[in-house]
């Protein structure tokens, strides 16, 4: 097959460059000569037009609701799979045969534990801490403690601080959140799942026996999966960026646990809940459409909305359908489900959310079913952070084993003042 080039007409001359093809998707056009030969940069805020790196991990087509992990739909992943097979998916490419499932499961129960001394931490911080404040901490204090899986050079190392850093986030946050209501922290179970474990630690108490019931650890097994990878969202780009450094793997997850915790990225299904419950009452619906419709009022619908997705978010229909079975399996009525549903109805007949194209997203619903199951508002970051550390670790192998892989490093168009003197204080 011959090359495709497209050709560029610039103020010094036409340039061509190749057209790239992925295996499904948008073509990407290779620019990296085009400062070496034009003395030119692109301009693309917000990274909207640009691709900056191959993978092969996820895809997604933002107009058809189209996720895909190393091929397989979201929807067949959550309904069938399980988060300790989508994370070995993630990570090796490929759903595990039955032996391969068991050694990593395995292998991942065995490094829930943390070292001991990590939990002084957590002393350290204010009973109030946000939790995602004191998983950035402990998460990056991780690195201190692990000096036999930081030498990134080491395909084994790296997938050792891989293992270690699946295994220990539930741990981790389960800590955060016991540390916040005063209660001991309780060590992993390792004959439990990777879900039904986390529930121990954070719902259980030492002077009783916990029970995991299956349908909630079902319910957030499934929001492990359905959070666990996102292409090159923020987070991951950040996890990216951090690491074509050569940081250690504990640093770099802890600068994505940074930048998800915004209310755009990650933080978006805490502030989706605490907005529904603001809203209250269905007839307080209208009120708050008209304000994300104000162009002078900064409010906008959390939990609707996406850079990538235009027609609908296919996690947000698997989160929905988990949220009624959840709500019916605890026997609860939520009036919060009945605004959420009101206000996405209202939303999708709107002229305003459809012109622009706003859909639910993941974290629409995620905050009724989390909250129905006991976590309080503040933890469902953490709770996101736990399971897209999967991602993360998955994306940042994928990286450094990359021959193309480079330190990342942005130019900018400058706008600022052209080269002046100096002038001492008192002549200013
Ligand atoms: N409510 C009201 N208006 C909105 C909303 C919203 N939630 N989202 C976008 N718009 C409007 C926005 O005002 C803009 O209008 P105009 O063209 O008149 O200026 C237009 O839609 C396009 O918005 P944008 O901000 O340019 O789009 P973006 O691709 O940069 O932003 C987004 C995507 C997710 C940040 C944004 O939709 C948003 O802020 N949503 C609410 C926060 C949220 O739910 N985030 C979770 C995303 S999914 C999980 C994750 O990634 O972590």
């Amino acid at each position: 097959m011959t090359e495709q080039t497209v050709k560029l007409t610039t103020p010094g001359g036409d340039f061509k460059y190749p057209l790239l093809p992925g295996s499904v998707g948008p073509d990407v056009i290779d620019i990296r000569n085009l400062y070496g030969q034009t003395g030119e940069f692109t301009y693309d805020p917000g990274f909207t037009s640009t691709a900056a790196c191959q993978s092969a991990i996820t895809y997604i087509d933002g107009d058809q609701g189209i996720l895909l992990h190393r091929g397989y739909p979201i929807d067949q992943l959550a309904e069938q799979s399980s988060f300790m097979e989508v994370a070995f998916l993630l990570l090796h490419g490929d759903l595990p045969k039955k032996k391969e499932l068991d050694e990593f499961t395995y292998t991942i129960s065995r490094h829930t534990m943390v070292h001991e001394q990590l939990a002084t931490f957590y002393r350290g911080f204010r009973r109030d801490a946000h939790p995602m404040a004191i998983m950035c901490g402990v998460v990056g204090a991780l690195s201190s403690f692990y000096h036999d899986s930081t030498d990134i050079t080491d395909p084994n190392q790296r997938l050792i601080a891989s293992h270690r850093l699946i295994a220990k986030m539930p741990t981790l946050a389960a800590m955060a959140y016991k540390y916040s209501i005063g209660q001991p922290f309780l060590f992993p179970q390792n004959d439990l799942s990777y879900t039904g474990n986390f529930l121990k630690m954070t719902f259980g108490v030492p002077a009783e026996p916990y029970v995991v019931n299956p349908v909630i650890e079902n319910a957030l097994d499934k929001i492990f999966i359905l959070h666990a990878d996102h292409e090159q969202n923020a987070s991951t780009s950040t996890v990216r960026l951090a690491g074509s450094s050569g940081a250690n793997p504990f640093a770099c997850i802890a600068a994505g646990i940074a930048c998800l915790w915004g209310p755009a990225h990650g933080g978006a299904n805490e502030a989706a809940l605490n907005m529904l419950r603001e809203i209250g009452d269905v007839k307080n619906i209208p009120a708050y459409i008209a304000r994300a419709k104000d162009k002078d009022d900064p409010f906008r619908l959390m939990g609707f909305g996406h850079r990538v997705y235009k027609n609908f978010d296919p996690r947000a229909k698997v989160m929905k359908a988990t949220a009624d079975a959840v709500l019916k399996e605890l026997g609860k009525t939520d009036p919060v489900l009945d605004v959420a549903k009101e206000l996405e109805h209202i939303a999708l007949n709107d002229a305003y959310f459809i012109d622009k194209k706003l859909y639910p997203n993941v974290d629409f619903y995620s905050g009724v079913i989390l909250n129905a199951i006991g976590f309080p508002t503040e933890m469902f970051t953490a709770l996101f952070a736990l399971a897209r550390t999967v991602g993360w670790v998955a994306q940042w192998n994928e990286m450094i084993s990359d021959p193309e892989q480079k330190i990342g490093r942005p130019r900018q168009l400058y706008v600022g003042a052209t080269q002046r003197d100096y002038t001492p204080v008192g002549k200013r």
